[in-house]
C-alpha cells in the first residue's frame, strides 16, 4: 500500500548505515510466479557510524513475501511494512538468513527480477534490489556476493566469475565488493556470441554477448565496440578490466538503454543488437556509445561508486563524458560535439529552463528514478568538460588518476571528486562547485569595443532564478575564444578566458584590424550566449572560423535569425545565406557528415524555446509552416546540385557503419529529401527497392511517406520485417513522425490498435509516443487530441510501469511556452492523470513538479 503523503529525501539528511555487510550469499530457485530467494547476510558494526549501534535494524523490501527469517540460526519475527522490515538485532556481528517469495512473471514494472519473453532478468538501479529480497538497498553498503541459481534454463548468469555452471544449476562469485544496485541475474534459453580480450597486463578475458536464438547475426558489431572500449580505456585512462569474464545480455523489455551490473551488463536489445539490414547508421553509433558507456562504468561507477543517489552525476556525468571522448576518437570529434550540443539544447536546456529544473547534484527527491535526467547525465558531462578545459589536459588526467588511486573501493561524493582536482592543481574549486548545486541555464552576453589596436570583450553572466535555485550566484565560466580578421586570417588562436564575476572584461591588444570574435568555441560552457554579431560577421565565421563547432554555430545562428524573421514578419530567406550553405555542402574538402549537419535547420522545439525566451508565444502550426517553407527554399537552392551530390555520395561496396560511410549516407539522404520534395518519390522508390541496408531503406521510406501517395512501400516494409521487433519499432515510429500535423494523434491512435502494438513493451510504447511527442506540430496540434491521447495511455501504463510512464510525462514540461488555450488543455490532462486513484509515486512527483 502506498503512503498518503509522499516522502521527500534530502541530501543533507545523509547518515551512514549502522552496519557493514561482510558477505552476501543468495540462492535463487526460479519459478515464474513463485521464485524463492534465500539470503545469508553477514552484518558487522560499521566503525564509521557515529553513535551507538541501534538495537533494531531496518532492511528495505518491497513486494517480497517473507517466508522465514533467522538471526544467528534462531527464528525471528520482524515487523514488515510495504517498505521493508524492522528487526531486533544483537549488539555485535550477526548473520541474517531469510527466505522470500517473489513473482517475476507479474513484474510489469521491469524493476527487480522480472521476465521478458520467457527469460528471467533483473534491473536493480536505483532501488530495485529491494524487490528481490530484504536488504540495506543503498549504494554505500558494499559487499561481496556469492549467488547460486537453480532453474530450468540452459543459461544461468550472475555477476563475477563462475564457480560452477551447468544446466539447471550455477554458482557465481563476485570478488569485488559492490552495492546491491549492481547485482544482476539472467536465466534463459540464450545463445552466446563469444570472443576474448587480452588486457594490457596480458590477462585473458572471456567476452560473451548473450541473445535470444535468432539474434546471433546481430552481435558482431557490439562485440567489436566492446573490445574497442576495453582498449580505449586502457590507453586513455590506464584502466584495465578486473574479472576473467565480461557478459552482456540483450533483453527486449527494458526501461532504459542499458545497465552496468558488475561483469554482467544488461542491455535493452535496441542498444546492442545491430546488423546492416536492420539498423541505421545512427543506431550503430548509439550502440557503440552505449556499450562504451556501460563498460566504462566498470571503473567510474562500479570500482568507485556513489555514496548516495544525490551523487548520481559522479558516475553518470563522468561516464557520459568518457563515452563522448571515446566516440570523438572513434569517429569525428567536431561532428560528435555538434551533435551533442544539439541534443543538450534540445533536452537539457528545456529541462533546465522549465519546471523540472534541478541542479546536476539534486538536493532532494521523492523518487530517484525521476532523476536519471539530461541534467544529471549531459549537463553533468559538460561540467567535467569545463573542469578539463580549466585545469588543462595533463592536470585532468593526473587528477583522475588520483581519484582512482584514492577512492578505489569507495562510495564517493562530488566533494571527493573535486578534492582530487584541488590537490592536483592547487586550485580552489569552491566557486566552480556551484555548477553542481545551482539549477538553471546561465545566460552569457558579450559586448565588444575596438580602439586603435585593442579589442575589449565585456561579458555579463546571469542565471535566471528558479524554484530549485532562487538566488543563483556567479559561476566560473571557461570561455574559449578566437579572433578572425575580416580577410579570414586568424588573429588569435583559441584561448580560454576564465570568467568568475558577474561582469568581466578581457582585452586583446596588438591587433592589425578589428577582428570578429569567435566566442565560446567548442561550446566551452553549457550556457545561452547572446552575441550581437552582424550577419556579415556571422558569414565570415561560417566560411573562415578555424573552430568547427563555431563554424557550424555561425550557420545555426544565421538559420535561426532567418527563421525568426520568417515567423515574425513573413520575411523571405536570404538567398545569399542559402547559397553559402550550398557552398559548404558542395565543398569536397569537408567531411560529408559535417556538411550534412550544416544543412540542418533549427527544429520547431528549438524555435519555440527561442521565442519563449524572447517573451513571445510560439504558434506550433506556424513553426511547422516555416519549417516547410525553409525546406522548399533549400530544395530550390539545391535544384541544380541535389542529384549530383546525391549520386556522388551514394556508397558503393559493402556496408560499413563507420564515420566515413555514414557521413556520405547522411549527406546523400538530405539530398534525397530535396529531390523528393521537388520531383516526387521516384528516386526514393528506387532507393527503397535497391537498399541493402536499413539506413537507405528507411530514409527512402520516410520520403515516400512524406511525399508519396500510397502505402505500398509501407506495407512491403511491414511484410519484410514483421518478425523483427526492433525494425517494427521503426515502422511504428516512422508513421507518426511522417504524419501531417493534423493527422499525428489519429495515426498514433490507429497504431495503438494494431495487433503488434504492446504497451507493456517500453520500446514499442516509446516508438509510438516518443514519435508523437517528437513531432512538435502534431503533439501541440490545437485540437489537443495528442495531449489527450498521451494522457489516456499514461493512465493505462502507470499501474503497470511507473518508470516509463513518469519519464514520458516530461512531454508536458514545456507547457508554459504556449498560448492560454494550449496551456489549459495540457494542464487539464495533467490534472486528469493526477486524479487517477493510486497513481504511482514516480508519476505523481513528475506531474506535481511540472504543474509548478
Ligand atoms: N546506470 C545506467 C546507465 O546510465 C542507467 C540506469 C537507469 N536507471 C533508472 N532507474 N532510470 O548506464
Ligand atoms: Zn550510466
Amino acid at each position: 500500500m502506498r503512503d498518503a503523503a509522499p516522502k521527500t529525501i534530502f541530501l543533507s539528511d545523509y547518515t551512514p548505515y549502522p552496519w557493514t555487510v561482510e558477505s552476501v550469499n543468495l540462492h535463487f530457485s526460479l519459478d515464474p510466479h513463485a521464485t524463492r530467494v534465500r539470503s545469508v547476510i553477514r552484518f558487522a558494526r560499521n566503525p564509521a557510524y557515529a553513535g551507538d549501534t541501534p538495537d533494531t535494524m531496518f532492511l528495505h523490501g518491497e513486494q517480497v513475501k517473507l517466508i522465514s527469517a533467522q538471526i544467528d540460526g534462531t527464528a525471528v519475527d520482524p515487523e514488515v511494512t510495504g517498505e521493508g522490515l524492522t528487526c531486533a538485532v544483537p549488539a555485535g556481528s550477526f548473520t541474517w538468513e531469510a527466505e522470500v517469495e517473489i513473482d517475476p512473471a507479474n513484474n510489469t514494472a521491469l524493476e527487480g527480477l522480472y521476465m521478458s519473453n520467457g527469460m528471467y532478468c533483473t534491473q536493480c538501479e536505483a532501488e530495485g534490489f529491494r524487490k528481490i529480497t530484504f536488504y540495506p538497498d543503498r549504494p554505500d553498503v558494499m559487499s561481496v556476493f556469492t549467488v547460486t541459481i537453480d532453474g530450468p534454463h540452459p543459461v544461468l548468469l550472475s555477476n563475477g566469475n563462475p564457480v560452477k555452471t551447468g544446466e539447471h544449476h550455477a554458482e557465481w562469485h563476485d570478488p569485488w565488493p559492490k552495492p546491491a544496485y549492481l547485482f544482476a541475474l539472467v536465466a534463459g534459453d540464450l545463445v552466446a556470441h563469444s570472443d576474448t580480450f587480452t588486457t594490457m597486463n596480458g590477462r585473458q578475458v572471456d567476452l560473451n554477448l548473450y541473445v535470444r536464438p535468432g539474434d546471433e547475426g546481430k552481435c558482431a558489431f557490439g562485440m567489436g565496440a566492446l573490445k574497442a572500449s576495453m582498449t580505449w580505456d586502457e590507453q586513455v585512462y590506464g584502466r584495465e578490466y578486473d574479472l576473467d569474464l565480461f557478459n552482456i545480455v540483450a533483453v527486449d523489455d527494458f526501461n532504459m538503454g542499458a545497465m552496468e551490473n558488475k561483469g554482467l551488463n544488461i542491455f535493452n536489445s535496441s542498444a546492442v543488437l545491430a546488423s546492416p539490414e536492420t539498423s541505421t547508421d545512427m543506431n550503430f553509433e548509439r550502440i557503440e556509445a552505449i556499450i562504451a558507456h556501460e563498460y566504462f562504468h566498470n571503473w567510474t561507477g562500479n570500482r568507485i561508486t556513489c555514496r548516495d543517489w544525490f551523487q548520481l552525476c559522479l558516475k553518470e556525468g563522468l561516464t557520459v563524458y568518457r563515452d563522448s571522448q571515446f566516440t570523438s576518437d572513434m569517429r569525428s570529434a567536431p561532428v560528435k560535439r555538434i551533435s551533442d550540443v544539439i541534443d543538450l539544447r534540445g533536452r537539457q536546456f528545456a529541462e533546465d529552463q522549465g519546471p523540472l529544473a534541478h541542479p546536476v547534484r539534486p538536493e532532494s527527491f521523492q523518487e530517484i528514478n525521476n532523476f536519471y535526467t539530461a541534467t544529471v547525465y549531459e549537463k553533468g558531462a559538460e561540467v567535467i568538460g569545463m573542469l578539463k578545459t580549466l585545469v588543462g589536459e595533463d592536470a585532468y588526467y593526473k587528477a583522475v588518476e588520483l581519484y582512482f588511486d584514492r577512492h578505489d573501493g569507495d562510495a564517493a561524493t562530488i566533494e571527493d571528486w573535486l578534492k582530487v582536482f584541488e590537490d592536483t592543481t592547487g586550485r580552489d574549486l569552491t566557486q566552480f562547485k556551484r555548477w553542481y548545486s545551482q539549477a538553471g541555464t546561465p545566460r552569457l552576453s558579450v559586448e565588444e569595443s575596438f580602439e586603435l589596436d585593442t579589442l575589449t570583450l565585456t561579458f555579463t553572466q546571469h542565471t535566471p532564478p528558479s524554484a530549485a535555485t532562487p538566488e543563483p550566484q556567479p559561476l566560473v565560466i571557461p570561455i574559449a575564444i578566437g579572433l578572425i580578421y575580416p580577410d579570414g586570417r586568424e588573429a588569435l588562436e583559441t584561448k580560454v578566458l576564465e570568467m568568475t564575476k558577474e561582469v568581466q572584461s578581457f582585452r586583446f591588444t596588438g591587433l592589425e584590424d578589428r577582428p570578429v570574435a569567435s566566442v565560446l568555441r567548442g561550446f566551452s560552457a553549457p550556457v545561452v550566449l547572446t552575441h550581437d554579431l552582424s550577419d556579415a560577421d556571422r558569414m565570415l565565421l561560417l566560411s573562415a572560423d578555424t573552430d568547427p563547432f563555431n563554424r557550424w554555430e555561425a550557420g545555426n545562428m544565421l538559420a535561426r535569425t532567418t527563421m525568426l524573421a520568417m515567423i515574425r514578419d513573413g520575411a523571405a530567406p536570404d538567398p545569399a545565406f542559402l547559397n553559402a550553405i550550398k557552398g559548404i555542402a558542395l565543398d569536397e574538402s569537408l567531411d560529408p557528415a559535417f556538411r550534412a549537419l550544416m544543412i540542418n535547420w533549427p527544429g520547431p522545439a528549438e524555435l519555440a524555446n527561442v521565442l519563449h525566451e524572447a517573451g513571445e508565444v510560439p504558434d506550433p502550426e506556424q513553426l511547422f509552416t516555416v519549417g516547410e517553407q525553409i525546406r522548399d527554399a533549400m530544395a530550390e537552392t539545391f535544384a541544380d546540385a541535389a542529384s549530383d551530390l546525391y549520386a556522388r555520395h551514394s556508397v558503393s561496396g559493402a556496408y560499413q557503419p563507420d564515420a566515413a560511410q555514414s557521413g556520405k549516407r547522411a549527406l546523400s539522404n538530405v539530398m534525397l529529401a530535396f529531390i523528393s520534395r521537388r520531383s516526387g518519390t521516384e528516386t526514393a522508390q528506387a532507393q527503397f527497392d535497391s537498399a541493402d541496408n536499413m539506413t537507405q531503406q528507411i530514409s527512402a521510406l520516410s520520403q515516400i511517406l512524406r511525399h508519396g501517395e500510397d502505402s505500398t512501400a509501407l506495407d512491403a516494409f511491414y511484410q519484410q520485417w514483421k518478425d523483427d521487433r526492433l525494425v517494427m519499432d521503426k515502422w511504428f515510429g516512422l508513421q507518426v513522425s511522417c504524419a501531417k500535423p493534423e493527422d499525428g494523434a489519429d495515426t498514433a491512435r490507429r497504431l495503438t490498435d494494431h495487433p503488434d502494438f504492446n504497451h507493456k513493451n517500453p520500446n514499442r510504447f516509446r516508438a509510438v509516443f516518443g514519435a508523437l511527442i517528437g513531432h512538435h506540430a502534431a503533439f501541440h496540434h490545437k485540437s489537443g487530441d495528442a495531449y489527450t491521447l498521451l494522457a489516456d495511455w499514461l493512465i493505462t501504463l502507470d499501474p503497470l510501469n511507473p518508470q516509463t510512464t513518469a519519464r514520458m510525462c516530461s512531454a508536458f514540461q514545456t507547457w508554459k511556452r504556449y498560448d492560454a488555450d494550449r496551456q489549459a488543455r495540457i494542464l487539464a490532462e495533467v490534472e486528469r492523470i493526477l486524479a487517477t486513484p493510486d497513481l504511482s509515486r514516480d508519476t505523481t512527483e513528475m506531474l506535481t513538479r511540472i504543474k509548478g
